[in-house]
């Protein structure tokens, strides 16, 4: 029985390369609402900035994706939509979460995707949608949709 993308996240897929990784990111995001909060949830190297990348692909935005080591966040305007790309990682307190003034920036259709967002919990929508990523032990990288 053929599944959709969000069914076979939901019950959670393996890769084994991040090209593999990047396609399914590719794939959902042609699912994802107008405006769209992705939070990724996982350790350092589990594949967050991976399926933001995915997710440009899929918005047909060319400029590459990075994990910028100044920066909050990156804005990405693309065909479709734009990609707010945040992470959270270097930010040191709730102030300093609130004063980035995120949603000036945001013109519809958007998607914001968080990487660490417990630690802007501010800027994650009751509507957001929740990924969670894991290496496994033997190297495999695990994603599943959590929620809806
Ligand atoms: N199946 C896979 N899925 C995602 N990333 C993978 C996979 N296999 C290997 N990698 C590598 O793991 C690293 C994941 O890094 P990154 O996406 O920056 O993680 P994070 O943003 O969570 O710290 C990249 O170097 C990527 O090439
Ligand atoms: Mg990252």
């Amino acid at each position: 029985m053929a599944t959709n993308i969000s069914d076979r996240l939901r019950a959670g897929v393996t890769t084994r390369t991040a090209e593999e990784t990047r396609a399914l990111a590719a794939e959902w995001a042609a699912a994802l609402p107008a405006d769209a909060t992705v939070a990724l949830h996982g350790d350092l190297g589990s594949g967050k900035t991976t399926w933001v990348q995915g997710l440009a692909l899929g918005f047909g935005i060319n400029e590459p994706v990075t994990s910028p080591a100044f920066t909050i966040y990156t804005l990405h305007s693309g065909p479709e939509r734009m990609l707010a790309h945040m992470d959270a990682y270097r930010l040191r307190s709730a102030q300093e979460a609130e004063d980035l003034l995120i949603e000036e920036f945001l013109v519809s259709p958007w998607c914001l995707a968080v990487e660490w967002p417990d630690r802007v919990p501010g800027w994650i929508s009751r509507d957001a949608l929740h990924v969670g990523l894991e290496i496994e032990a033997d190297g495999r990288h695990s994603i599943r949709l959590r929620g809806r």
